[in-house]
């Protein structure tokens, strides 16, 4: 049976009967989709005990209008996640993660200049917020693993670094994107997209998908600046910026050989839904 924690009290009694086992983490806003599911596959296969949170988290959300939207579905998310076997699903209140005077949702944390391009400017705030709230998480639940998907490919590697820098004995376990037979990344917000924009949006993957027959051939510049038209020519789509970069540092590059691994990354605007996605160069 698994326990719906819905207060800190509710998660500290159910977390107790967990004393002793490796526990793996699963942080989520909800709306969950089979990417988060494939998350907790890979955690009840490798940990004794699984515990998710299900929280729309206030901080980290630059944009009003996006947070008022974000889909919140938590009795279908139980439905699906209480037969993978997970022990505990954590949905707690705004005022348990930041009590009130308690300053949490202030703090300011050092996130190794990794916020400094892609969806960092384009998001002010945003790394931070979400600094605040799986810090905050990481002291509740006290995992021994935490998985975290690729397509946040900029947070997984900023939730590596303050993990490390901040000396908590977590193990950060990366997972590969999960993608729809089509390509496209699973991902809430897909939720939000229109019939027209649903069925179009394998577009993005398979349009960046492409830059593995242009690395080497043409400039990097060249290559964005192609992506980039290829992407908004379809009238449904306006990208918002691709970025090839540096996949340890996140710094963008100008030439294929700069760094030993590259990633492609982009967001892109359907109608009023933002999008994100990147691909292994
Ligand atoms: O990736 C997400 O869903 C969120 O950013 C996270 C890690 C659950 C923090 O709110």
């Amino acid at each position: 049976m698994m326990i719906v924690a819905k207060s800190l009290s509710e998660f500290d009694s159910a977390r107790r009967a967990l004393e002793g086992a490796t526990v793996g983490f699963v942080p989520t806003m909800g709306a969950l989709h089979q990417g988060h599911a494939s998350l907790i596959v890979k955690a009840v296969r490798e940990c004794d005990a699984v515990v998710i949170s299900d929280f729309v988290n206030p901080t980290q959300f630059n944009n009003k209008n996006d947070f008022n939207t974000y889909p919140r579905t938590l009795d279908d998310d139980c439905a699906l996640v209480e037969p993978l076997g997970v022990k505990i699903l954590f949905a707690p209140r705004v005022v348990d993660i930041y009590p009130e005077g308690s300053g949490l949702d202030s703090k300011v944390f050092d996130l190794g200049g990794l916020d400094m391009y892609g969806e960092g400017p384009r998001r002010p705030g945003h790394f931070n917020g979400m600094a605040q709230v799986v810090t905050r998480l990481f002291d509740i639940v006290r995992p021994d693993r935490a998985y975290f998907g690729e397509k946040d490919y900029q947070q997984l590697a900023i939730i590596e670094y303050f993990t490390k820098n901040l000396g908590y004995p977590i193990e950060i376990v990366r997972c590969p994107i999960a993608r729809a037979e089509n390509g496209l990344a699973l991902s809430s917000r897909n939720k939000l997209l229109s019939k027209e924009a649903f069925e179009a949006a394998p577009h993005i993957y398979n349009t960046i998908s492409k830059v593995h027959g242009m690395k080497g051939v043409i400039s990097v510049s060249d290559a964005i600046e192609k992506i980039v038209s290829m992407i908004d020519s379809n009238p449904l789509f306006k990208t918002e910026y691709v970025e090839i970069v540096d996949a340890a540092t996140l710094r963008p590059v100008t030439m294929w050989d700069e760094a030993p691994a590259l990633r492609l990354s982009c967001a892109v605007y359907a109608g009023p839904v933002r999008l994100i996605d990147n691909i292994a160069v």
